[in-house]
């Protein structure tokens, strides 16, 4: 199966199937890296990993325009039901599982907070770990490093999707402790570079992954789509 990763810039991403597209954390139209308009994306699912702006931003926009369903933790999923009538959402909780028509979803945890917009209570932050066939992808979501992150590594991951930039998130360095917790084939760097307060130098970082590591960085500008080969 053809799989395509592509980022749209900060902790955007989205997941191109031959039958299916997954969005992950939409914030396109108030981004200032973002290469689309929520308008111009698709999606048959939309993945939120956690209640902040800059990651549920433009999520009823593009549910409502494609009626997508939308995945997040239980009480994310009932703001979006309750506040927009967005009754294509749905909530499941950390450690919990379930198979779509796509593949298996493992909402893994995240240690980051998880407020909605409007303050709302937004339950606990979350990573995803996505099984397709034989392809394992981890999205780490908002997260500081912890020691449970080895867990995910059993069966191997082939993608890691990991926060960078640090201040909100993990930095470069603690990056490079969790790819030795997980360690996937590919790691792929996000949430970062979207301001000046998490701006990295990715291409250094990208060089200590490859001395440090048995992992491979794939980096890639907002916009740019890393084909997963099997
Ligand atoms: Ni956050
Ligand atoms: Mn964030």
């Amino acid at each position: 199966m053809r799989i395509e990763l592509r980022w749209l810039g900060h902790a955007s991403w989205s997941l191109r199937m031959a039958e299916h597209t997954l969005l992950i954390d939409p914030f396109l139209d108030e981004s200032p890296t973002s290469p689309v308009r929520s308008q111009e994306v698709d999606a048959d699912y939309i993945l939120v990993t956690h209640g902040h702006f800059d990651h549920v931003a433009d999520v009823v926009t593009i549910a409502q325009r494609t009626n997508a369903q939308v995945i997040a933790n239980y009480e994310v999923a009932e703001w979006f039901r309750t506040r927009f009538q967005l009754s294509n959402s749905f909530g499941m909780n950390i450690g919990g599982g379930k198979v779509f028509n796509f593949g298996h979803v493992r909402m893994t945890p995240a240690w980051h907070s998880s407020q909605l917009p409007d303050g709302s209570y937004g339950g606990q932050a979350a990573g995803y770990l996505i099984t397709l066939n034989e392809q394992r992808i981890y999205f780490a979501g908002d997260t500081a490093l912890f020691s449970d992150m080895q867990f995910v590594s059993q069966p191997p991951v082939d993608i890691a999707v990991l926060p960078v930039g640090d201040l909100f998130t993990m930095g470069p360095d603690d990056a490079i402790r969790a790819i030795h917790l997980i360690q996937p084939r590919y790691v792929l760097p996000s949430h970062y570079n979207t301001w000046p307060d998490i701006e990295q130098d990715i291409e250094t970082w990208a060089e200590c992954v490859r001395r440090e590591t048995d992992s491979t960085p794939i980096i890639l500008l907002p916009g740019e789509s890393y084909r997963v080969t099997p």
